[in-house]
């Protein structure tokens, strides 16, 4: 019989006997798993754990305050974020193909985490306790699909940017290998992390870089975060949050329509809202949204946010279309 409060407890044990007086490092991406693992690390070892957000600056509205403000206050986790978006936008600027962008981001992002753990092994290491562990939220069925391997494994097993500098071999803390989504979020929600965190949607790591259809710009990104924000903030206040598995908001960048707004022609950038409905991602269904939701998030996106004059849903299943548009 499933009990979320004897996981807990067992897993706390079982990490303080794991780590000993070692430190510990972990990456905070702003989904369920790693907020999860990492506060449940933290509950184990306190201060021994130091927890690391880069800001690759293609994070959606709130996203970056909810894991400095909101995730901290609930947990106490010593918290560095790197800021990283300029780099991110540098090695992104004029890359326009999807897969390219995906490599960018995946090969920046391991170069920020890098960094920044190397300061943290020379820090820990001048006094005196080395950093030997580094957590992952690793989830029952990704051990399954990944042939139930284990190991000194590192981020990087995922993404492959060639060899690692030694200082980074860690021994990997795993405490949610054994558990489904649901009983994560169960986890997280009697540790006392905040619904907004726990009960998150999908999203995907490259971010709103693979939500403009064209190439990446601090100025497109800026637009896409607002109407995101709008989008969001409708199905969330209609109710709509559990009907659908996520809703990527997406703009096309390369693509003008004429348009009439005040006094005069526009010539503005379409967005598109993509609601799915699903159980595994792998295949997914349009949802029908209510059209007076739909109504709303068209008027207040053309309204208020700048250089956007049209708002088109994509009524497409999965298959033949993917759930992003990238
Ligand atoms: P697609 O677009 O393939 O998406 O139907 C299926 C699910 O995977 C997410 N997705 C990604 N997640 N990195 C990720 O971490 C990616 O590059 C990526 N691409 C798609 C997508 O949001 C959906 O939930």
């Amino acid at each position: 019989d499933w009990n979320s409060g004897n996981v807990i407890d067992e897993q706390v044990a079982r990490i303080r006997e794991q780590v000993g007086s070692a430190r510990v490092i972990s990456a905070l991406s702003g989904g369920v798993d790693s907020a999860v693992s990492t506060a449940l690390v933290h509950k184990a070892i306190g201060d021994q754990l130091t927890a690391v957000f880069v800001d690759h600056g293609l994070l959606r509205k709130g996203e970056r305050e909810q894991v400095e403000q909101d995730y901290v206050a609930s947990t106490g986790v010593r918290l560095i974020t790197v800021d990283a978006a300029d780099t991110f936008l540098g090695h992104l600027k004029g890359v326009s193909d999807p897969e390219q962008k995906r490599k960018i981001i995946g090969r920046e992002f391991i170069r920020a985490f890098e960094k920044v753990q190397l300061d943290l092994v020379a820090e820990a290491k001048a006094e005196g306790e080395p950093i030997k562990f580094l957590v992952q939220g690793t989830l029952y069925p990704d051990v399954v699909e990944s042939g139930g391997g284990t190991g000194t494994a590192n981020i990087k097993s995922h993404h492959n940017v060639g060899g690692l500098p030694e200082d980074l071999d860690f021994e990997l803390i795993e405490p949610l290998r054994t558990l489904f989504k649901d009983e994560v979020r169960q986890i997280g929600r009697d540790l006392g992390l905040p619904e907004a965190i726990v009960g998150r949607q999908p999203f995907p790591g490259p971010g709103l870089g693979i939500r403009i259809v064209g190439e990446v710009t601090a100025d497109r990104l800026e637009i896409l975060r607002e109407a995101d924000a709008i989008a969001r903030e409708e199905l969330t206040r209609a109710g709509l949050d559990s009907e659908i598995w996520q809703c990527p908001v997406v703009l096309l960048a390369d693509v003008r329509s004429v348009g009439v707004q005040g006094d005069g022609r526009t010539y503005g950038h379409p967005i598109v809202l993509r609601p799915v409905s699903s159980e595994d991602a792998m295949t997914a269904d349009w949802t029908r949204l209510p059209y007076d939701v739909l109504s709303k998030i068209s008027n207040r996106i053309t309204n208020s946010v700048r250089d956007v004059n049209r708002v088109v849903l994509d009524v497409t299943s999965k298959p033949p279309g993917t759930i992003e548009w990238e």
